[in-house]
């Protein structure tokens, strides 16, 4: 037994003969790593239950390799409106259209999104349905995690461990495995994470617009001074935010609560409403999941009404714009009480943002490039929470919680001589100040190509002076930009990758890997049409070879995205 229980625990002095448990294989999809973070601890947990369990990225698993697997477990993130993440496209795709069966399969689906998005963990859902519908077995039934997963995990976890293990004790004796231990989710002294962020101080913001645009852009400076974090260009910063203060007192209003109110909190013990609904709550992003809690709350019919199935587009309608304080002043014109309020919230999501900054050129400090969001909806102003936590409440010299995001999926070239083309308009542009920044300061000599668009020349060319040094110094081979409303018609990215076709495509045959970063919703998929047609008619291919050729790319880890 006490072979058992240390098994593949490498801190464990039990002997050295653990008997070889049942095969699991933990496949992952990952965007911001968190899918591959949890595949991990899932693989520590099923090898401590006496699985030889290994974890497998969607990337490197062909839909045909299922068929050699007994067992499986299956993260998997949902990105956007409800797409897989960039490494897993090609694995969803094929499993989606495959005509092969899997009537040995055993497996459980733990799917990861947000609930905040109408196709809420769409890929994991999609995945879930398409494996049963080829025959295989779902053991155990799929977890659905908003973007406070920890929780929603571990009791996954525990469930499918439990589903899958008299298998294992018909094969190996682990049904005989101790008790389901407990997990490591405490952080050490120098792993910070969304429950233990590192306070850091906002040492410096600069606004990158000039004066007469309606687009407000910031470039903040964040000290990680005694912090130990590190991070690589590519990689993202999570900013813990706050509510702001009239937001705050937006819900309580609402509610018809005062804000003294003592509430309890999963894991944090007592303080006051106002206090949660600032640091704790998510407050504003209205979503079918609030509104059904809510539901619990009320005898509205106008709620039952939207939450019916077949007004799924009134519904949709009713979400646009609106904040949890509208639907509440909507449903519950008499207000609820502070502990209803408490439990129809989710925990306030971190927000990440890539990283603009080279820790070579800038030791001990990272820096971002954020655009805050402020628009009007339903004759309200409103504004995204940590866009404007940064740029409202957090001063100069302030500290905000802050934890480090790798992104392995979004790396320079191993080599310093492959040359790079960089496409990121607006805010996509801030990790190729990194790139850039870091090649210089490694002296790396390869080429290098920045696509850049924004709004107009004359207030919105983020980094300007920078990149003009960049051009002159030799850091940056080429640059061309995109002003979009300086004339008549919209001018894009994509316009001038066009403009320079020949080019940009002998770039691709000389090995560059090509990367973009940005807008998802639009800009990153016409950029990728852009991307197709190019090759197609520089490299005289048909549609279908251009196709193969951007597959290729991909594969091979030469076109990357960073998209949100
Ligand atoms: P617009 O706001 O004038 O439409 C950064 O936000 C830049 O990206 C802006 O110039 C914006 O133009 C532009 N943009 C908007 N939609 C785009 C798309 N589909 N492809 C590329 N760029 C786009």
């Amino acid at each position: 037994l006490g072979g058992y229980l240390s098994a593949g625990d490498p801190a464990g002095s039990a002997p050295a003969a653990p008997v070889a448990g049942p095969k699991l294989t933990v496949l992952y999809g990952t965007e911001s790593g968190n899918s591959e973070k949890l595949a991990d601890l899932t693989v520590k947990e099923a090898k401590k239950r006496g699985f030889s369990a290994t974890a497998k990225n969607m990337s490197d698993l062909a839909v045909a390799d299922l068929g050699k697997v007994e067992n499986l477990l299956v993260i998997v993130s949902t990105w956007g409106d409800g797409d897989p993440p960039e490494t897993a496209v090609a694995f969803h795709k094929d499993l989606m259209s495959t005509s092969l069966t899997f009537p040995k399969l055993r497996y459980s689906v733990c799917a990861l999104g947000d609930t905040s998005y109408e196709r809420f963990c769409q890929t994991g859902k999609d995945v879930d349905a398409r494996l049963e519908s080829l025959g295989a077995t779902r053991l155990s039934p799929r977890q659905d995690c908003d973007v406070d997963y920890e929780d929603s995990h571990r009791s996954w976890l525990t469930a499918a461990l439990e589903a899958f293990g008299p298998v294992a004790g018909a094969t190996g004796g682990a049904a005989a495995a101790p008790a389901f231990g407990g997990f490591s989710f405490a952080p050490s002294a120098t792993v910070y994470d969304r429950k233990n962020p590192f306070a850091a101080e906002l040492s410096e913001r600069v606004l990158l617009n000039g004066r007469g645009t309606a687009k407000e852009t910031w470039h903040y400076e964040i000290s990680l001074e005694g912090s130990g974090i590190s991070y690589e260009p590519g990689d993202a910063l999570a900013i813990v935010p706050q509510n702001a203060p009239d937001v705050v007192e937006g819900i309580l209003k609402a509610a018809k609560l005062t804000g003294t109110e003592a509430v309890e909190l999963n894991g944090s013990g007592t303080k006051s409403l106002a206090e949660a609904l600032r640091d704790d709550l998510d407050i504003t992003a209205l979503s079918k999941q609030v509104l059904t809690k809510l539901q619990a709350f009320t005898k509205s019919k106008n709620l039952t009404k939207l939450l019916a199935e077949d007004s799924k587009d009134q519904l949709k309608d009713y979400l646009w714009g609106r904040w949890i304080a509208d639907a509440i002043a909507d449903f519950l014109p008499k207000g609820l009480s502070a502990a209803d309020l408490v439990s129809a919230l989710r925990k306030l999501p971190s927000r990440l943002y890539s990283i603009a900054s080279s820790p070579l050129a800038h030791p001990g400090e990272v820096h971002l490039t954020v655009s805050s969001v402020r628009y009007n909806a339903h004759g309200q102003p409103r504004k995204g929470v940590a866009s404007t936590y940064l740029a409202d409440l957090v001063g100069t010299g302030d500290r905000v919680g802050v934890y480090a995001n790798e992104n392995k999926n979004f790396r320079l070239p191993a080599s310093g001589d492959t040359p790079v083309i960089m496409i990121g308009p607006g805010t996509g542009v801030a990790p190729f100040r990194a790139f850039v920044e870091h090649r210089a300061a490694l002296g790396h000599a390869g080429k290098s190509w920045l696509f850049f668009g924004d709004q107009r020349y004359m207030y919105d060319f983020l980094y300007q002076v920078e990149w003009q040094e960049h051009l002159k110094n030799g850091a940056l081979s080429k640059l061309d930009v995109a002003f979009s409303r300086d004339q008549p018609e919209k001018v894009y990215v994509q316009h001038r990758m066009h403009d320079r076709a020949a080019e940009l495509y002998a770039w691709l045959q000389e090995g560059a890997h090509l990367y973009v970063c940005g807008d998802a919703s639009r800009m990153a998929h016409d950029v990728n049409e852009a991307l197709l047609d190019i090759v197609a008619k520089q490299g005289g291919k048909s549609k279908e070879a251009a196709e193969a050729y951007v597959e290729e790319l991909k594969k091979a880890k030469r076109y990357q995205r960073d998209v949100y």
